[in-house]
């Protein structure tokens, strides 16, 4: 299945200002269970490796991998951290290259189909005693009405995929093969004009030639949608009315 927001340099920026806010969340996560340093760790959808960054300082890991199907994305990966070692694998084909004391993934079941046997497959390819953590969105909250328009039309273009923006709330509720150590969803409130500067530029790239978008949203509907998101970016505005209910499952493999 391919990235439904696409593998240009600005979606990698989009994903380097998302990975500002939701990096150091995900650290302390990380930090909370494992207590390193770890001997491989793995970043499973890594993109522009703005995760597999977070991770290698989370987890001070010997070696770390990272693994995405976009070339564009990897290129970017290896020319930002030369010393990493990141393939092109695609994360649903079990056995992976190689096995890790850790592995993390965010933002990456809710592009892919079969989400829990995913997560379950992924556990098996941990080395005995290794860990896997997991976040995915599980909900956002808001009644900001030009966000509640965006949302939207963004979980009808993946569910026309196959997959599921809030798979945090599947995940949540699954049984799992190995022992879940925890799972459980947090509350994270983000700045309007932040929240807008993640969602604008989908607007003005992938919305102009998606077709489940263009079948949807009028030209004039997405022009709107588009110029109200630019509208508050580029405010001063301190207000937050949107929120991020994040799921986070932690899964160790049993020995
Ligand atoms: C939303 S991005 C998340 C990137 C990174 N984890 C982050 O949070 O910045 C999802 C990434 O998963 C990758 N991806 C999607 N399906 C994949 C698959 N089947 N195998 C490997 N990578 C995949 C995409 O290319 C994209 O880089």
């Amino acid at each position: 299945m391919r990235y439904t927001f696409g593998t240009s340099e600005k979606a990698a920026d989009r994903l380097k200002q998302i990975g500002a806010f939701f990096n150091p969340v995900a650290s302390a996560l990380i930090k909370r269970f494992f207590h390193g340093p770890a001997g491989i760790a793995l970043d499973l959808g890594c993109g522009p490796g703005f995760t597999t960054h977070m991770l290698e300082q989370s987890t001070l890991c010997r070696r770390i991998y990272g693994f995405d199907l976009s070339d564009d994305f990897l290129k970017l990966a290896r020319k930002r951290f030369p010393t990493y070692h990141f393939f092109k694998h695609d994360v649903t084909v079990v056995p992976f290259p190689v096995r890790a004391d850790i592995i993390y993934a965010r933002f990456l079941l809710s592009h892919l189909k079969n989400a829990v046997s995913t997560v379950d497959n992924w556990a098996g390819e941990l080395n005995n005693g290794g860990i896997l953590f997991v976040e995915e969105v599980e909900d956002i909250f808001t009644d900001v009405g030009v966000f509640k328009d965006y949302l939207h039309a963004n979980c009808g273009l993946i569910d026309s995929q196959g997959a599921e923006l809030f798979i945090g709330k599947t995940l949540g509720k699954a049984a799992y093969k190995n022992y879940v150590m925890h799972n459980e969803s947090v509350l994270l409130p983000v700045l309007n004009r932040q929240a807008a500067d993640w969602f604008y530029p989908n607007t003005i790239t992938i919305w102009e030639s998606e077709d489940f978008i263009r079948n949807t949203l009028t030209p004039s509907k997405r022009k709107k949608i588009s110029a109200e998101l630019k509208k508050i970016m580029t405010g001063k505005n301190h207000k937050s009315d949107i929120t991020w209910k994040m799921r986070r499952v932690v899964i160790r493999k049993e020995t």
